[in-house]
């Protein structure tokens, strides 16, 4: 395949179009190859630069896009490329002990276990627990035949091609050794290569990693085994899996077999006999952890007997014989410059300390949570303060306490916004929770005119329960919400579309990813919805606490899109009598009121829910059927139903004038069970409600 490339820029269609073909082609073979018959003709690299090619025709050309087009294939390319592996031994992991007292339990447990006297003398090895990935290397008759991630436990990737290229890791082992011999280790970053590797990856503009662990983890699993070359992993070999003749008796004796092999083996391995030892070793390990080079989390120890340890077997995911004993969170001291508050995509409020920074474990911390407004309080943390950090493992690191003897004159006790930082200057409400208590959460009461909240707010609108728009998902949204030339901020935007893409500029169909028929599509679904049915508009405004339910409820009560309208304006207008009249309605609680006036005082919600009306024609709520058999009664379904779904009972019940609801109660007038129907047809039985049969159901009141 040695042809020199037409740049993409210079192809004419029809070029693209054939070369498109070509790429379908070339790359289903290659995937067989691979995939397939494990037996692949071109380097990773070289089967990149096909899928490459063939995504930027696809950009350049979007409707030449084949059906049979490899970029159809859901999923990252890259990881699919990595074949599984299943481990004949499973993977496991360790329990944890935090404390010298969980290690005590730890071996009085394997003790008992045993049934040992207690003067009998118990063999364990202490070592460090390095924070890397584990990798399986699989040896047979001395040779490196595949390495394996730990995956899942029972199934990993395999990652041979790069495993090779780990200088630690041995492709002949050794001196003479079993026939089948799998290896397990940590897979590792020393502490400066990271930094080295970080300041490379800022020098060409790529991505920086958090930690080494994630940058072993990153170069591990490179699609180029070039690029895992080129990182300086290292390797530790601490356990293995399967061994079809074992060389040794103990854990230490089989730590010095895998360094005869050819391994690198942790060299702050000891053995110890009694608990006293092993945390002393611990205690050792902890105060050189700083200079080691390397990321450790604490310290494993193993029962050095093998015979020992088959007996001990495991519960569930981890061994009986081994624990891990964590080093406990770190903590740094530090100044904290400032506190934000940062919006969440429901509007929370959360306030986030900007600190100098720090290093705390190895990482720099500049910021830490507070969790919220008690929080600050609980801490009376002001900004200026001296503070003590903590992280523990992947955390995000949190202020811990304030140091009030350093505190600089002056400085000022910390009072958290009454108004939303996002520009609207909204206020900040504060909700109450189910049992109307204060709840610890403050939220921007913007809802969708908030910036941080319109997206969140427009995935709603488009859910399937609201306006259910055939071909408009939350990455659609997401697509429009970004999209310079046909933006879509606001719910009205949505059926503004199809004429800001008029004319003849057909905007949308050359988008990538879109194309004529889907933009059509687009727009006949979007005009499909333009009716529709005021609960379904009512519950796609996203008022909190407005449910499907609510939403019907208040459509059935109200039942024009001018009534409802007209109300809850008078609602937060905070006129008495509107208030009055909500209340009255079944099912309409103080927090759905609230909900509702705070919405529509916000002169913003008020200006979107304008517009929309503007766009869409609001169906009257269908009024129930008032001389149904059923109207007026409760109703409750249970059990299995066989010829409709419980969403459509559910409906045809309303629809016949009935209340649906979820529990036997007193007031309930009917049960329709079906079988399997359990505590709540006893309950009927025991209240004497009359229960009745799916088909029983449909011959008295549906036909
Ligand atoms: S022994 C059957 N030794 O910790 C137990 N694991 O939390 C085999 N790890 O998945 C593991 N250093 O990735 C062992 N010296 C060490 C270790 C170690 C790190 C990792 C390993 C394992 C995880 C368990």
């Amino acid at each position: 395949m040695d042809q020199i490339e037409t740049a993409v820029e210079e192809l004419s269609e029809a070029a693209a179009a054939s070369e498109l073909e070509r790429l379908a082609r070339e790359i289903a073979y290659h995937d067989k190859l691979y995939h397939g018959d494990d037996a692949p003709e071109i380097s990773d690299a070289a089967y990149d630069a096909l899928w490459r090619r063939n995504r930027a025709i696809e950009h350049r050309f979007t409707h030449l896009k084949r059906t049979d087009s490899p970029s159809h294939r859901v999923g990252a390319p890259v990881s699919e490329r990595f074949e599984k592996i299943g481990h004949s031994v499973a993977m496991l992991s360790l329990d944890n002990a935090f404390s010298e007292e969980d290690v005590g339990d730890f071996v009085e447990r394997v003790r008992r276990f045993l049934k040992m006297d207690p003067g009998q003398p118990l063999g364990l090895t202490a070592e460090p627990k390095i924070d890397g990935l584990s990798l399986s290397l699989r040896y047979e008759d001395g040779k490196l035949v595949s390495a394996a991630t730990r995956g899942d436990g029972q199934t990993g990737e395999d990652v041979t091609a790069n495993a090779r290229t780990i200088t630690d890791i041995p492709a002949v082992l050794s001196g003479i050794v079993p026939k089948v011999l799998e290896i397990r280790g940590e897979v590792y970053f020393l502490n400066a290569d990271f930094v080295a590797v970080n300041e490379r990856q800022e020098r060409e503009g790529k991505p920086v990693y958090a930690n080494p662990r994630n940058t072993a983890a990153g170069s591990l699993r490179q699609l180029d085994p070039n690029i895992t070359a080129s990182r300086p992993l290292k390797f530790f070999a601490y356990a293995w899996g399967e061994v079809s003749e074992m060389p040794a008796d103990t854990q230490m004796r089989m730590i010095d077999f895998l360094r005869a092999c050819g391994f690198r083996t942790n060299p702050l391995m000891v053995r110890c006999e009694d608990v006293a030892s092993l945390v002393a070793h611990y205690r050792q390990i902890e105060a050189m952890r700083a200079e080691l080079g390397y990321d450790i989390d604490g310290v494993v120890y193993k029962v050095d007997d093998l015979a020992l340890q088959r007996r001990l077997g495991f519960v569930s995911r981890n061994p009986r014989w081994a624990i891990a004993h964590k080093f406990p969170a770190e903590k740094a001291v530090t100044v904290l410059n400032d506190i934000d508050i940062q919006v969440g995509r429901t509007g929370a409020l959360t306030p986030v300390a900007r600190l100098q920074p720090v290093t705390v474990g190895g990482v720099v911390v500049t910021n830490a949570t507070l969790h919220n407004a008690e929080e600050i309080e609980r801490l009376d943390v002001r900004p200026g303060d001296t503070v003590t950090v903590q992280r523990a493992g992947d955390v995000i690191p949190q202020v811990l306490s304030v140091i009030t003897e350093k505190r600089p004159s002056g400085a000022e006790k910390y009072v958290f916004p009454t108004i939303c930082p996002c520009d609207l200057k909204t206020p900040v409400v504060r909700e109450e929770t189910a049992s109307g208590e204060a709840g610890v959460i403050r939220r921007c009461s913007g809802e969708f005119a908030c910036p941080y909240q319109r997206i969140e707010h427009l995935r709603h609108f488009v859910s399937r329960r609201a306006f259910d728009i055939d071909g408009l998902g939350e990455k659609q949204i997401a697509f429009f919400y970004d999209d310079p030339d046909l933006p879509v901020r606001a719910p009205a935007d949505i059926f503004t579309l199809q004429k800001r893409d008029g004319g003849n500029l057909k905007k949308l169909a050359a988008k990538e990813g879109w194309g004529a028929t889907s933009a059509e599509k687009l727009f006949a679904a979007i005009e499909q919805r333009r009716t529709i049915g005021l609960d379904r508009m009512i519950y796609g405004l996203g008022i909190r606490h407005v449910g499907e339910n609510t939403a019907r409820t208040l459509a059935r009560s109200y039942g024009s899109w001018n009534a409802f309208h007209d109300a809850v304006l008078s609602v937060a207008n905070e006129e008495e009598e509107a208030r009055e009249e909500m209340v009255a309605l079944d099912d309409i609680g103080p927090a759905v009121i609230e909900a509702i006036a705070r919405y529509f005082s916000e002169d913003h919600n008020r200006a979107l829910v304008e517009q929309l009306a503007d766009e869409v024609n609001v169906e009257d709520a269908e009024q129930p059927v008032a001389n149904s058999a059923v109207s007026g009664k409760t109703v409750v379904f249970t059990g299995a139903l066989e010829r409709m779904s419980r969403d459509e009972a559910k409906a045809m019940a309303e629809q016949m004038g009935a209340k649906v609801a979820g529990s036997v109660s007193k007031k309930t007038d009917l049960v329709v069970a079906g079988p399997g129907a359990g505590s709540k047809l006893k309950k009927a039985q025991d209240l004497d409600v009359e229960v009745i049969d799916e088909d029983t159901w449909f011959e008295r009141y549906v036909k």
